[in-house]
């Protein structure tokens, strides 16, 4: 570990130069989560100078590797990392204030340095409580005993469904601006953790755990301490984004979780609580439409889920195991061990639709090395007919029968091929039928963790 600040680690080449983007741009990711979004966006972040966060909470978690440095952010933009550049935690975010001050102090012992100028938070968004955190497991674990088909959601515990959901209801939420105005977070605190005593002392009978009631005035004084040390950072975010856009600023936007987990469009209800596609940016960052000139689709180059929910390509086998440990796949936020199989080109090919990818990045390709054959499922049957396109009922999902494509695997190692023309031929190969199932150029292949193995036409 070097005591070097990540910033003076990053005059080195560009390996997304050849991309040549101009415009606003989003990188979304295209399955369950954790495609890898971090190290994308940590690459794009030097060449914006707005990154923005527009949904979920401290669900997301991305590690960035910079040297010899590794980061792990679950709330902060990954372009905290780049001296001089602004990061916007947006109004469609739900933030922790604790798990934010953590990230803060994390990032300045490691001389990284953090400002009113480089971090805003919107007034607008809105915060998590102890409370919501309680309530995420006791609705789960209530879930799983009372649920028929016995399937919770398997959330991250991070409070995130109840925050949003409090958002929904008004009378009990709070949002950052709040944290700035005591006496009236005093009374919303008070009527908000009434309420809560009164709805989770019952739950937690119902599960058969032990309940300690919430104390409104302690938890008061408590997000006072937060307020003191995030007010700098809490302010009127769509007026500073508005005004980047109007001087010429480039604004990249980060997606957290990923579209097959966005509330409207994801596999509900095994969803999180927010609009994690491209489409989340508008009413999660206050910017139009028509801002956003380049979508940047995120996919590993096979499939792996978190929690509860149908996934069809799921592998209980070896195949399966090999991938969950050659990729690493243990959740960055709950350490739980993911979900792995063959890559699904229905999912990919819808979700990359309604994110409307100009461009695709293919993720973790190394991690196929080595196997003989590599499928890809490129249709769905139910009661032998093939469905025409992605379901919206989850127990459908849960039904159907996977088409695969079967391609020749590739045996060499590729974690130091230097450009997509290098890689092997069936490896290319995969990649063509990727862009030509889904509709999209691929135009990144990440062969690695670190920067220098990302390779870009
Ligand atoms: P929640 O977002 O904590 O409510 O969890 C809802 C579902 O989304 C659970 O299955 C989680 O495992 C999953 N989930 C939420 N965020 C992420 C993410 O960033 N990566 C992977 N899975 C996630």
């Amino acid at each position: 570990m070097t005591d070097a600040p990540a910033t003076a680690l990053r005059a080195d080449a560009d390996p997304l130069d050849a991309l040549k983007l101009d415009g606003h741009t989003a990188v979304c990711g295209l399955q369950w989560g954790d495609e890898g979004k971090g190290k994308i966006v940590d690459l794009l972040a030097r060449r914006y100078d707005v990154t923005v966060r527009y949904n979920g909470g401290a669900n997301a978690g991305h590690t960035v590797v910079v040297g010899d440095q590794k980061f792990a952010l679950h709330l902060i933009p990954s372009g905290i990392l780049y001296e001089g550049k602004a990061n916007v935690i947006g109004n469609g975010v739900v933030v922790d204030p604790e798990q934010v001050i953590k990230e803060i102090n994390t990032l300045r012992d490691r001389g990284i340095a953090i400002t009113g100028d480089n971090l805003s938070i919107s007034e607008r968004a809105h915060v998590v409580f102890p409370y919501h955190k309680s309530q995420d497991v006791l609705f789960d674990s209530a879930v799983a005993k009372a649920w028929e088909a016995g399937a919770p959601i398997g959330t991250t515990g991070r409070g995130i469904g109840p925050c949003y959901a409090d958002k929904a209801l008004r009378s009990t939420a709070v949002r950052m601006g709040d944290l700035l105005k005591p006496d009236t977070l005093r009374a919303q605190l008070n009527r908000a953790v009434a309420i809560k005593n009164a709805t989770l002392a019952p739950l937690a009978q119902l599960c058969g755990v032990d309940f300690d009631a919430f104390n409104a005035e302690q938890l008061f004084e408590q997000t006072m301490t937060f307020a003191d040390q995030l007010g700098e950072h809490i302010t009127d975010t769509t007026t500073l984004l508005h005004d980047a856009v109007a001087s010429q600023k480039q604004l990249l936007f980060e997606g957290a979780n990923a579209a097959l987990l966005d509330i409207d469009h994801g596999t509900y209800p095994f969803v999180t609580s927010s609009n994690c596609s491209s489409l989340g940016i508008y009413a999660g960052s206050s910017m139009p439409g028509a801002t956003v000139k380049n979508v940047i689709g995120i996919a590993k180059a096979y499939q792996t889920r978190v929690g509860g929910g149908p996934m069809p390509t799921e592998l209980d086998d070896e195949v399966g195991d090999r991938i969950r440990e050659v990729g690493r796949e243990y959740g960055t936020t709950t350490g739980r061990p993911r979900r792995c199989g063959w890559l699904d080109l229905v999912a990919v090919k819808y979700t990359s639709t309604i994110s409307g990818a100009t461009a695709l990045s293919l993720m973790l390709f190394d991690v196929l090395a080595g196997l003989d054959k590599l499928k890809v499922c490129v249709g769905y049957k139910a009661n032998g007919r093939e469905l025409p396109g992605f379901p919206a009922d989850s127990s459908v999902l849960s039904q159907i029968e996977p088409v695969y494509h079967e391609l020749d695997g590739f045996s060499e190692d590729i974690t130091d091929c230097q450009s997509i023309d290098d890689l092997p031929a069936n490896a290319k190969a995969y990649v063509a039928f990727v862009e030509d199932f889904v509709g999209a150029p691929v135009r990144i292949v990440s062969v690695g963790p670190r920067r220098d193995q990302t390779l870009v036409r």
